[in-house]
């Protein structure tokens, strides 16, 4: 049995995920938290940083920093320097952030997560979708659509990557595209990595897009976070890495006043999986292999469902266009299965099902599943 075999209770903690179908028999796989508890060398630098029983305020120390950049050097073979890291308390803080900092229309690709489509709005900025473009059971981006939603006032391009919530890992030859035109349309990429960590497909990398070259990274936000891939998301801690120093100042700037530091216990957790989440991560990768192919095989088993391999992240993005549905994700709840809608990631007659739980809560959602799309 593997530890993530373990069905930890959640309901009645804080957990929002599973507060929301409160005294109802809903399965809950929609918010992307993972029914696991954080790896035992988490745990065990919690207790630590608690046991010392002072939460004054705090930053990150020196061997925070060492052990990022360690780990972005290991993982990705990415150098990066101390002063290039902001501390975020959460990403969609920086996504709202860059919104601020650089001025102009922004531009992104849809189907995507959320805050992606509200951080423009909430920052006064005009926002240009495009959509990804899905051939041959795969999700492309469409280059000629990118470049007729590009004009003169465009300055920011939001990047999802991996990509919430088509699963895609974007290979080296479709981030240098989108470098191309950054660079031909002298755009500031905000490329969110926080799925990085969560490649399924052993024969695909996650390549840093600031990766790509010194001239890409001059005109890249990164958003990184330890929260997804080790599931500490509710410990608040993120970072950015900016290496332009104007533009770093930038985002700093907007930053003033409004964004708190990251709390002590996050920067503990961080650093602890950094260093030491490694077997920790392998294990889990596995298991959520396991999930991915479970849930894949129960779509293609479903009339008028389908949906694309999910190379990285632990999000399936399910079409049910098919099935008709006035509201697929309420459909779903009366059949005591909680997924997210698609209309709010700009792509209504979608659902996207959070297999990051043991193999026995998914098996019973996946039950759940079938029998809704069987009384749709
Ligand atoms: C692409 C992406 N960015 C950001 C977040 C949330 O980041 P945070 O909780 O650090 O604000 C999520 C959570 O699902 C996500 O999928």
């Amino acid at each position: 049995m593997s530890p993530f075999d373990t069905v930890i209770d959640r309901r009645g903690s804080d957990s929002f995920k599973w507060g929301k179908y409160a005294g109802r028999d809903i399965l809950p796989l929609w918010v992307a938290d993972m029914d696991f508890a954080a790896p035992p060398a988490v745990l065990d630098a919690l207790h630590r940083r608690i046991e010392h029983g002072v939460f004054g305020y705090g930053g990150p120390r020196p061997s925070l920093t060492e052990s990022v950049l360690a780990y972005l050097q290991d993982e990705y073979g990415w150098a990066i320097e101390p002063e290039w890291l902001v501390w975020l308390p959460g990403l969609v803080s920086g996504l709202n952030i860059a919104c601020r900092a650089v001025d102009g229309e922004v531009l992104t690709a849809t189907p995507i997560y959320p805050p992606f489509l509200s951080a423009p709005q909430f920052s006064g900025r005009p926002l240009k979708r495009v959509d990804l473009a899905l051939d041959a059971n795969r999700w492309h981006w469409d280059m000629t659509a990118m470049a007729q939603a590009t004009s003169a006032a465009t300055r920011l391009f939001l990047l999802c990557h991996p990509h919430n919530p088509v699963g895609r890992c974007w290979s080296r030859d479709e981030l240098l595209a989108l470098a191309e035109h950054a660079e031909r349309h002298d755009l500031v990429v905000c490329s969110d990595e926080i799925h990085c960590g969560l490649i399924l497909d052993p024969d695909k990398r996650h390549v840093p897009f600031a990766s790509l070259s010194p001239a890409i990274a001059q005109r890249t936000i990164t958003l990184l976070a330890p929260s997804k891939t080790f599931n500490i998301p509710g410990l608040g801690c993120a970072f950015a890495v900016i290496p332009d120093a104007t533009l770093r100042r930038r985002f700093e700037r907007a930053m003033h006043g409004i964004v708190p530091h990251v709390n002590v216990l996050g920067l503990a957790a961080c650093e602890a999986a950094f260093r030491h989440g490694g077997d920790w991560h392998r294990e889990l990768i596995a298991y959520l292999r396991g999930n991915r192919d479970r849930v894949a095989e129960v779509v293609a088993s479903l009339p008028g469902v389908h949906m694309t391999p999910v190379e990285a992240t632990y999000l399936a993005w399910i079409d049910v266009r098919d099935l008709h549905l006035a509201k697929p994700a309420a459909h779903c709840e009366a059949h005591g299965l909680g997924l997210s809608d698609g209309s709010d990631f700009g792509a209504p007659g979608w659902l996207r099902l959070n297999f990051g739980c043991p193999r026995a809560t998914l098996d019973d959602a996946l039950a759940r599943f079938s029998k809704a799309v069987a009384a749709a």
